[in-house]
């Protein structure tokens, strides 16, 4: 198979055009250190610009997506250092990627792991899956996005209980809160995700990112700004080929054949 072993994650593109990306990082429940995000927006660069990759994947292990940031690495660090060097700064990369990330959480996604879920575009989480903002109980608060898209997921109310508090919810109370897609059995978990992937990358590449942009710009903009970005870009979506033979095929009663142009 073409599984490539880095050292802190592994990675495989599929047949299907999914590309699976597996944190491995087992005996620190995969904890987000420098180079394990370092190797993950690299790979995930190289990713977004693979042309047989429409879609990809992130999973961990059956114990934790990600314990959170490196508690160790970061224990002895100092103010002066971690604002002159930005920390934290490189993981919104995961961000910039244009080709649709599903999470595929079990176990534990704490702290930054929680972070970097919600920076996925869809959640599917196992059964088991535990989702909290911890940072609080050791003396922090979080540092990439869990105060801001946990909030806009799940509402301030249930944010607020959960950042002040270090609580962790399960899966189904994610899901009841909006912050997850789908819940399934642990064992699913990442065939869902696989799933919801590959059907998207039978899509046309460019068409679905101009949908996961258009989608994501419901968190960045006001409402008047956002509609007015989907309007531009949906106008877009006429300088394609693949917009005319989408609507074409319809018409002609066939399946559309997709060139990503
Ligand atoms: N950083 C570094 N190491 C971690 C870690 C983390 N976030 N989480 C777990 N580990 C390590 C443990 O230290 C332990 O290592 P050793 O075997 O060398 O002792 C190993 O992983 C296994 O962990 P536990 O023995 O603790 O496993 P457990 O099943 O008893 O508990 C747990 C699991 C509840 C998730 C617990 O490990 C835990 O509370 N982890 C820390 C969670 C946390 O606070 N995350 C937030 C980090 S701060 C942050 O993320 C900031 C931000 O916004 C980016």
């Amino acid at each position: 198979s073409n599984l490539k072993t880095l050292e802190y994650i592994k990675y495989e593109v599929q047949e299907n055009q999914v590309a699976l990306v597996t944190l491995n990082r087992p005996k620190a429940l995969n904890a987000l250190c420098d180079g394990l995000i370092n190797e993950l927006n690299s790979t995930l660069e190289q990713l977004n610009k693979d042309p047989k990759v429409g879609a990809i994947v992130i999973t961990g292990s059956e114990k934790a997506f990600a314990a959170g940031a490196d508690i160790k690495e970061m224990k002895d660090k100092t103010f002066p250092y971690t604002y002159s060097v930005n920390m934290l700064a490189s993981w919104d990369n995961l961000t910039t990627i244009k080709k649709p990330i599903i999470a595929a959480v079990n176990g534990y996604a704490l702290g930054g792991g929680c972070e970097l879920a919600m920076m996925c575009d869809i959640i599917v989480a196992g059964t088991s899956a535990k989702f909290g903002q911890p940072e609080i109980l050791i003396g922090t608060i979080p540092g990439c996005g869990g105060t801001q898209r946990l909030t806009r997921a799940i509402g301030k109310s249930k944010a607020m209980e959960l950042v002040l508090t270090g609580d962790q919810i399960d899966a189904h109370t994610a899901e009841k809160h909006g912050l997850v897609s789908k819940v399934v059995e642990p064992t699913e978990t990442v065939n869902e995700a696989v799933k919801i992937a590959a059907k998207i990358a039978s899509l046309s590449q460019p068409i679905v990112a101009m949908a996961k942009e258009a989608v994501n710009q419901a968190h960045n903009l006001p409402l008047k700004d956002g509609l007015q970005y989907e309007k531009r870009l949906f106008h877009s979506t006429f300088a394609t080929q693949d917009r005319k033979e989408g609507m074409t095929a319809f018409a002609e009663k066939r399946k559309p054949q997709w060139k990503n142009e």
